[in-house]
């Protein structure tokens, strides 16, 4: 039997080369040596309130991204999480094993919270606490944003995965996944639950800088490469990119915003031309905009076919259709099969 491996994305937006090299190329290579299942998270996605025809729009492009990045409907599993209710029934039933001090120390949910608050930094965590249970309802905090971490566990333990394959920033998420199984498992004196490891083949999870200096690209940094962006489009972001002024003597270390563009150099460049820069670099000979022009068809060598085909299945609502219905009938045959187990052993039992 193959291991389960499962992981999803929000429908937040278009996906990026952050979102690309550190999960989608992964999924990609997993899904014909593991039992794959990839979704698209929209119900997390409704933790940040977003207009209701942004986020169907959201999901059908992530869709079409996934398929057009590779990912096979034939070998993997690809579905949408709202159309598997029983992820939302084991969630309210996770949800009474989990306490509302673990879940407000996450800190994902700080930084969140903050955002909402208006709070810009520098307050410490019990202010924030004190803000979020005060009364003023303009600026609340939703309780679905607290619960994030549950609704992310039952995705992963309701399938069973062994392997969740995330970025460096999804990891205390997953340690609360591992610390609600075993509570789970211990309480009720079962083995139900499997307790999930990330998984990236073995290297160090990747971190996808942005191009304006600012450290990780992110939807919410405003830096992305889109895997979506026209040409003209995608040149014009790398072509001003932020650099320094050129190193002045031999050997020079690297500039972190420098270094930022070798290190997407060496994620979609041969080596060759990394050591060619590189080279370069070291002996002062370097052009920055010779740099970029390179970086910039090499990164359109992976982008252009994986935007055309986006493009095609975009427009194929048939196609669409198709597999997030497969996708979603396997699924939830799990889902379903979980969900009785935990139903059972905690005591749920029906009369008729
Ligand atoms: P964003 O940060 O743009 O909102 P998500 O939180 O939706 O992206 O991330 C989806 C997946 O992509 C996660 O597995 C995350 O770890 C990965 N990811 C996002 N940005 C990067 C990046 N800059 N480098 C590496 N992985 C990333
Ligand atoms: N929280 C993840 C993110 O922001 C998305 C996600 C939701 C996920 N449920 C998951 C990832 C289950 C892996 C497994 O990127």
């Amino acid at each position: 039997m193959k291991e389960v491996v499962l992981s999803g994305i929000r429908s937040t937006g278009n996906l990026h080369l952050g979102n690309y090299f550190g999960a989608l190329k992964n999924f990609v290579r997993m899904q014909d040596d593991y039992d794959c299942r990839f979704f698209i998270a929209d119900l997390h996605a409704l933790t940040t309130t977003p207009d209701p025809k942004l986020l169907h729009a959201n999901v059908k492009n992530i869709l079409a991204e996934y398929l057009a990045a590779g990912l096979n409907p034939e070998h993997a599993t690809i579905f949408v999480q709202s159309d598997v209710p029983e992820i939302s029934e084991l969630y309210l039933l996770l949800n009474m094993h989990v306490g509302i001090g673990e879940l407000m120390r996450t800190v994902s949910f700080k930084d969140k919270a903050r955002k909402m608050l208006g709070i810009s930094g520098g307050e410490s965590d019990d202010d924030i606490e004190k803000q979020i249970i005060g009364t003023d309802s303009n600026k609340r905090v939703n309780a679905g944003l607290l619960t994030y971490p549950t609704l992310m566990a039952v995705d992963i333990l309701i399938q069973k995965a062994h392997k969740v394959p995330v970025g460096k920033d999804q990891e205390q998420h997953l340690e609360m996944t591992r610390r609600f199984a075993r509570r789970f498992n211990a309480f009720y004196g079962t083995d139900l639950f499997v307790e999930p490891t990330n998984f990236n083949f073995g290297s160090a999870p990747v971190k996808v800088p942005g191009l304006d200096g600012s450290g990780k690209m992110g939807k919410s940094e405003g830096n992305c490469l889109y895997l979506i962006d026209d040409e003209k489009t995608l040149r014009k972001k790398v072509m001003r990119a932020v650099t320094d002024e050129g190193p002045k003597v031999p050997n020079s270390p690297v500039s972190p915003t420098v270094e930022n563009l070798f290190t997407l150099m060496e994620l979609t460049s041969t080596p060759d031309t990394v050591q060619h820069f590189r080279d370069a670099y070291a002996d002062c000979s370097i052009r920055y905009g010779d740099l970029k022009k390179q970086l910039a068809e090499d990164i359109l060598k992976i982008t252009l076919p994986i935007r055309e085909r986006i493009l095609e299945y975009q427009n194929d609502d048939a196609l669409i259709a198709r597999v997030v219905k497969q996708g979603a009938e396997r699924a939830r045959h799990y889902a379903a099969q979980t969900l009785a187990e935990a139903r059972e052993v905690m005591g749920i039992k029906k009369f008729y």
